[in-house]
């Protein structure tokens, strides 16, 4: 694990393998682990690095909301410090989010995104409520509170009757959340701006992922970011919920590293 230095935190991160830069922005309330099997597959052939976003894993919170563009700014301030001026950008959920708040912030420097179970639209008023009501809840009762709560969502049925060992990890990766990390990020992505419009300005690449059991953000939400992107293709991850990269690795690494090597021929 490395840390950065920048925009007045410690951002931890991690460097894998050499050849062009590939950046993996984990999901809310995960930390940079969550990529595990994709740095795996990719580290041969390319540059991974992998970021614990402000407030999870091995980056400290702050008190204020932890918006999608200071969460992009930081990773553009990480780029700086690494001397990367273009990168592959890829994000699962919130990192979705911080991926296309990215994109909007510093276009020229993506050379092609991923947007893995996540969506282009903001929050309704009930959901920035519900965010709200969990941010506190989290700062008075810990993170076993959202554990509960979120895991039925987050994995798909199969993967709760047969795969113990990623229910575990994934549980244990909420667990170890911060709370005023999480809360921060409930508050920053109560915020985020709807980025629907921005969706037909994209002109890189786009590989768009989703499971099809995807009940936080579902194939309908995927389907109108690959309608609305101009170069944009679409896997849909048979079987799969909300974190489709652990739950079905070769699948979801088969589809990427299909985009990749497309791009480096
Ligand atoms: C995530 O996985 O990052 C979150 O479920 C996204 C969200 O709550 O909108």
């Amino acid at each position: 694990m490395s840390i950065a230095r920048v925009r007045e935190i410690e951002l931890a991160y991690e460097v894998s393998g050499t050849g062009s830069p590939v950046v993996l922005l984990h999901g809310f309330p995960f930390n940079r682990t969550l990529w595990r099997e994709q740095v795996e597959a990719l580290r041969e052939r390319y540059m991974v690095i992998t970021v614990d976003l402000r407030g999870h894993g091995e980056t400290p919170a702050s008190d204020a909301p932890a918006t999608m563009e200071e969460m992009a700014k930081d990773v553009a301030a990480l780029l700086d410090s690494l001397g990367l001026a273009r990168v592959v950008l890829g994000g699962l959920s919130m990192g979705g989010y911080v991926a296309l708040a990215f994109y909007q912030l510093f276009p020229e420097r993506v050379r092609a995104l991923l947007l893995a179970d996540t969506r282009p639209q903001a929050d309704t008023d009930e959901a920035r409520l519900n965010r709200e009501e969990t941010a506190k809840r989290v700062l008075s009762a810990g993170m076993e509170t959202i554990a509960d709560a979120m895991l039925p969502k987050l994995l798909a049925p199969a993967t709760h009757a047969e795969q113990p060992q990623i229910v575990r990890r994934v549980s244990d990766m909420i667990l170890r959340t911060d709370p005023q990390g999480a809360a921060s990020a409930l508050r920053g992505m109560a915020v985020r701006r709807d980025q629907t419009e921005l969706l037909r300005r994209i002109d890189c690449p786009a590989l768009i992922i989703v499971g099809s059991l995807d009940a936080i953000t579902p194939p309908a939400d995927a389907e109108l970011m690959q309608r609305k992107i101009r170069n944009a293709r679409l896997e849909v991850i048979a079987g799969a919920s909300h974190v489709s990269n652990v739950e079905r690795p070769a699948e979801f690494n088969r589809a990427l590293e299909k985009f990749l090597d497309e791009l480096e021929a």
